[in-house]
């Protein structure tokens, strides 16, 4: 990185490191952060996990993971090379108590190599049920005690309710320091998500408008064409509410409707988030059924091949409730926003793979053009596609040519791929690399992840008590129950179709 102070030598521990998130995720980010030489020079990554495993076969497991799954596979065997010596292998047990032993020699040797106390990072990528046991490990072994040198990163999902993670923040923080824990949520590290606050605080163009004056309503819709694959086990105790809603989702949102920050402080960024989350208005348990519409999906077809219901996955009962598809309205009780609604959708097997905010203007207060002009007039939108096709499109009126004046809509668009050459990095890429740096911008701080635990428990807790009747209620492959449309409908507003391309299908 031009510019750039080295980085501190780092060893990053990953914790589960025979898992799926490491084989698929972070391994090949760590390789792409070595291939564009964003890795400090002296850094070493130690596989932790229970199986009994030489370091030629975790290398070898890196290897498949990065040409599976990276953005570019291995073609240089020097560069794999040069990447592979920095892996190894420990194989310690989290539930026996006498574990760990080899771990602290090989972090002391590691120090003693280097001639510095490196910085360590313990990755944990493990379920949510192990958090503790991996904590309370690196307690008892005092490895991570140092706040100026020792981070730990945590996974999502954090805790399973409100009281969950509350209890779970209070367990770490007995144990760390707040600016030692890095909570990740994967769409913060996602570069059309950090481009929200280049697009809204980096214009002068666009902030004036950006409030209730202006804004008729707001929706965010994160579809997925991807089913629950082989994680129906987890997904089964989660749904869309906790999988998605109540991190990535509300994360958008936050980003979406802050105030402007006063610098880029970590800590006035997410200052700034949290005020959003507090003011949104608490659902209570009566509105809820005309604010909040689930839904469950059953067979369809997508891009014509057709797919089983949720219920026909494997490891989820053939009776399950468990909500795939989330709908539901926020409002945002301050000055910016007041009257403004917020909707926001989220669902497993949709028609298209498709994240994207769509920001709806009001009408012009005056409209003085003939009525046969306006025939086909629409507000204004600006749409900020986070993936896939990543830019901004505006729409606008425009004269139609003609020797009539008819009135049509266009659009001005802005596309990550014609305007820059660069490849993007992946989110992990990013997030590992500001934890390296010790950069928590991008993640979660303990009151940020309570306050949007905050948020969705209404809707939770009214859920569970009143089993829903209908499931399965979409179509694999649709936009989602009918529901969903009748809920805005009833207020004069549609779901807008989101831009869907051949390649967003194919993304299934
Ligand atoms: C994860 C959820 O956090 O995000 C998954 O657990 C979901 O269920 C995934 O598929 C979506 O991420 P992305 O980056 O593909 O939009």
């Amino acid at each position: 990185m031009p510019g750039a102070a080295p980085l501190d030598p780092t060893v990053l521990i990953i914790i589960g490191a025979n898992g799926d998130l490491a084989w698929r995720k972070l391994l090949p980010a760590l390789y792409n952060l070595h291939l564009d030489r964003h890795l400090p020079e002296k850094f070493a990554i130690i596989g932790v996990d229970r199986r009994e495993q030489d370091r030629a076969t975790f290398c070898e497991r890196i290897r498949d993971g990065v040409n599976r799954f990276s953005r570019r596979a291995v073609t240089d065997e020097t560069l794999w090379q040069r990447f592979g010596d920095k892996a190894e292998y420990l194989r310690e047990d989290l539930a026996d108590n006498t574990s760990g032993a080899a771990l602290i020699a090989r972090l002391n040797e590691i120090d003693a190599q280097w001639g510095a106390r490196a910085n360590r990072i313990y990755y944990f990528a493990i379920p949510p049920t192990l958090m503790r046991l991996a904590a309370s490990m690196l307690q008892r072994l005092g490895i991570c005690m140092d706040c100026s040198h020792d981070r730990v990163v945590l996974e999502k999902p954090f805790g399973h309710d409100l009281a969950s993670a509350h209890d779970l923040n209070a367990y770490l923080l007995e144990i760390f320091a707040e600016r030692q824990l890095y909570r990740i949520d994967h769409y913060l590290g996602k570069q059309t998500v950090q481009n929200i606050l280049a697009f809204r605080f980096a214009n002068s163009l666009f902030e004036p408008i950006w409030n209730r004056r202006y804004i008729d309503h707001v929706q965010i819709t994160v579809a997925e064409t991807v089913g629950v694959e082989a994680r129906g086990e987890y997904y089964e105790k989660a749904g869309a509410l906790r999988d998605m809603v109540q991190n990535h989702l509300l994360q958008v949102l936050c980003l979406v409707a802050m105030e402007p920050p006063i610098s880029f402080e970590a800590d006035e960024i997410r200052n700034k988030k949290v005020d959003v989350l507090h003011a949104i208005r608490p659902i209570q348990g009566d509105d809820i059924h005309r604010v909040a519409v689930r839904g469950q999906y059953r067979q369809g077809s997508i891009a014509g091949q057709t797919v089983s219901g949720y219920r026909e996955e494997a490891q989820v009962s053939p009776a399950s409730t468990t909500t795939t598809f989330a709908a539901f309205k926020l409002h945002i009780d301050n000055w910016r926003w007041q009257g403004v609604p917020f909707y926001l959708r989220t669902g497993k097997r949709m028609a298209a793979k498709v994240s994207e905010i769509a920001i709806v203007f009001r009408s012009p207060p005056h409209q003085f053009f003939p009525s046969a002009a306006v025939e086909s007039w629409q507000p204004n939108r600006i749409t900020i596609r986070i993936q896939p096709d990543e830019g901004i499109a505006t729409r606008i009126q425009v004269k139609q040519p003609g020797n009539r004046l008819l009135l049509g809509a266009a659009e001005m668009q802005f596309l990550y791929k014609d305007a820059f050459t660069t490849p993007a990095p992946e989110a992990y890429e990013t997030l590992l690399l500001d934890a390296t740096r010790g950069d928590a911008t991008l993640f979660m701080r303990a009151d940020q992840v309570e306050s949007a635990w905050k948020v969705v428990m209404p809707i939770l807790d009214a859920w569970d008590a009143i089993p829903p009747t209908d499931f399965p209620n979409y179509d694999a492959g649709s936009w989602g129950p009918d529901a969903a449309n009748l809920m805005l409908a009833r207020e004069g507003h549609a779901w807008l179709p989101p831009s869907v391309t051949p390649q967003a299908q194919e993304g299934a």
